[in-house]
């Protein structure tokens, strides 16, 4: 691990929504790390709680418990000044620009929001940031309609780094993008994280952009973190039972290699979000579910080949010794090569 200071730490967020018997518990003891220049990707199905960890991170949602820090600074709630510092990218871009400002104003807001600056410096800033995102100055003029889809992303992505922000949160940025235009995108990612040392959190369903820009990948399952660690070795030699489903389930190119993907396919429905299960939240769905599984809930063990997993099938001494303690500090390490 480095001796770096974290762009963005959290530690142990649980978020809810509704009350009473319609109380749901979207986000459950999720604590993640990461560093200036470093990417981690969340993934797992939809609804597992992978926009609603980023949203309460940036402090969109509250936190029903835990903390995050942004640069070594903790809060449950982001001050204004510090949310400059956490700026989120959406997958449609329409949601964040507004169709009847121009996108000089567009982009002048967060400058207006965050920044005193004279009328003369925005408009430098402006010009600066179209041409960080390889747009022409004299798309400030322009509306967002008059933009492609990747063009629109661009927006929203100068809008993003406007005011010099430390992390972005990239929610399913490129996902509606045609490929060629979503790796286009992904290059333009890539070069502002190294000129500019952004640390991102980069949700997706797809798991081979994944593989390409991510160091780290946290996989979620029902709110729950149920293996992290570094990327390569998440896709090579995924540790639970839901990862290696994910990973399986990545359209193969190779058909001699189609039939492995069979054998680990998930099976049984997901327990209800309501009620959840008191062992592993993924034992109904597990082909390999044991006695512990129903009963004792696993905690995140180290694994040698690098982060962590939350299965008793990993470590089955810790379902009967139940070593808490142990599991405690797990959660924020963070290998880096
Ligand atoms: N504002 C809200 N009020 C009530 N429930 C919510 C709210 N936002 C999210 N949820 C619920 O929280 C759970 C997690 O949702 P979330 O949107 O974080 O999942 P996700 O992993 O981002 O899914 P997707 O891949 O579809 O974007 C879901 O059960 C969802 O219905
Ligand atoms: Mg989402």
């Amino acid at each position: 691990m480095s001796d770096q200071v974290p762009a963005l730490v959290a530690e142990g967020v649980s978020v809810e929504f509704g009350r009473g018997r319609r109380r749901l518990r979207a986000v459950s003891d999720v604590s993640l790390a990461v560093e200036p220049g470093k990417t981690l990707a969340i993934v797992g199905e939809s609804g597992s709680g992978k926009s609603t960890v980023a949203r309460a991170m940036a402090g969109l949602v509250p936190l029903h418990s835990g903390r995050v820090s942004l640069l070594g600074e903790t809060f449950a709630r982001p001050s204004r000044a510090q949310r400059r510092n956490i700026q989120m990218v959406f997958q449609d871009p329409f949601s964040s620009l507004d169709p009847s400002s121009s996108v000089g104003s567009s982009l002048a807001e967060p400058l207006i929001v965050h920044e005193r600056m004279s009328r003369v410096d925005r408009s430098r800033r402006i010009a600066e940031l179209l041409d960080d995102v390889g747009l022409p100055r004299d798309s400030a003029r322009r509306y967002p309609h008059e933009f492609s889809g990747g063009q629109r992303q661009r927006i929203a992505i100068a809008r993003a780094i406007a005011t010099h922000p430390k992390v972005l949160l990239l929610d399913e940025a490129v996902s509606a993008l045609d490929v060629s235009t979503q790796n286009q995108i992904l290059v333009l990612l890539n070069d502002l994280q190294a000129r500019y040392g952004l640390a991102y959190v980069f949700i997706s369903h797809n798991l081979g952009v994944v593989r390409w820009i991510a160091d780290e990948t946290l996989v979620m399952y029902m709110g729950h973190v149920v293996e992290r660690g570094p990327t390569e070795r998440v896709h090579t030699s995924p540790e639970h039972p839901y990862t290696k489903a994910l990973i399986a389930a990545m359209p193969i190119a190779d058909p001699s290699k189609r039939d492995l993907r069979a054998r680990v396919l998930i099976s049984g429905e997901a327990p209800d979000q309501f009620a959840k299960p008191k062992g592993c939240i993924f034992a109904s769905r597990c082909r390999d579910v044991t006695d512990a599984c129903t009963s004792v809930p696993p905690i995140p063990t180290p694994l040698t080949s690098g982060g962590a997993v939350a299965c008793h099938l990993t470590a089955p001494e810790l379902a009967l010794a139940g070593a808490p303690d142990r599991a405690a500090d797990l959660t924020l390490t963070t290998e880096k090569s």
